[in-house]
């Protein structure tokens, strides 16, 4: 009999420490995860969690297939929409202008299918300083990149934003029922594949801005959280901000401040 009553939650429980990711984070959204993983239990042929933990004990190998398929993928435009108001009025415009005359550089990482490094596009629009920013987004699954570079989105994707910005920013694909961005927001993001458990971006200036919402701070183990944010020092510049999703908070200290009001905003510091 397993602790919980449910193999799944257990097999989670046992493994998501293993490989450095918090239970916490994935209660909520387990489902989808343990259906990929249902998969590769199907794939292998075993029979059911116990059989994989077993695998998992005598392949060390498959320890990296099972970390491909914790992920969430969760998003939309302009999600947590009052920090996208404040990033159009005041934060991006403020950015460009203390990084005249170079232009300011943006990194999302955990992007998915694009709804985030989009939405920075269409904010920085709105002030009128796209042509003032280099985006870069990236995601570990290559999958979700393609699907991001088509810039076509499902109308649920966009419930945040507001019709004006809707018939400004895409076009209606009546064929399949989607959205399709405009082509000059979508040649504004350059995507890449990449692991930020394996490696960081290293840019050519540092960045101004790095979005990381929804991922390192909601799954990650603190282990893994400190070691993302020390990577994260060496490329953002002196003053540089980091967002983070509305629900997470970063470790005091550690040369980091939290910039006043509501936003979860936070500050390099020396
Ligand atoms: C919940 S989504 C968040 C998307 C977006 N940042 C937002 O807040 O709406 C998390 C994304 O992080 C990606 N991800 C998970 N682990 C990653 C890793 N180690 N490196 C890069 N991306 C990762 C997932 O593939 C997924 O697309």
């Amino acid at each position: 009999m397993s602790k919980s009553g449910d193999a799944g939650v257990d097999f989670l429980h046992w493994v998501l420490p293993e490989l450095g990711y918090r239970w916490e984070g994935f209660r909520k959204p387990r489902g989808q995860v343990l259906q990929r993983i249902h998969q590769r239990i199907r794939e292998l042929d075993l029979q059911g969690f116990d059989e994989y933990a077993l695998f998992l004990k005598k392949v060390p190998e498959e320890w990296n297939r099972l970390e491909d398929t914790l992920y969430v993928t969760i998003s939309r435009f302009f999600r947590d929409r009052k920090l996208w108001d404040e990033l159009s009025e005041r934060i991006l415009p403020d950015m460009v202008k203390n990084n005249a005359p170079s232009r300011a550089g943006i990194w999302s990482a955990g992007c998915c299918n694009g709804e985030e490094p989009y939405s920075i596009a269409i904010a920085a629009d709105k002030s009128g300083i796209l042509n003032s920013i280099n985006i870069w987004a990236s995601d570990k699954n290559p999958d979700l990149l393609e699907r991001a570079k088509t810039g076509s989105y499902a109308v649920s994707s966009l419930k945040e934003l507001s019709a004006g910005e809707r018939s400004n920013y895409f076009s209606f694909d009546e064929l399949h029922s989607e959205y399709v961005i405009n082509p000059d927001i979508r040649k504004s993001v350059q995507f890449e594949v990449r692991n930020i458990r394996g490696s960081l971006p290293d840019p050519d200036d540092p960045f101004s801005l790095v979005f990381c919402r929804n991922l390192v701070f909601t799954y990650f183990d603190e282990t893994a959280q400190l070691q993302f944010l020390s990577g994260i020092r060496e490329i953002l510049m002196d003053g540089g901000l980091v967002i983070v999703g509305s629900n997470e908070t970063l470790p005091e200290g550690n040369g980091w401040k939290k910039v006043q009001g509501n936003l979860p905003l936070y500050m390099k510091t020396a």
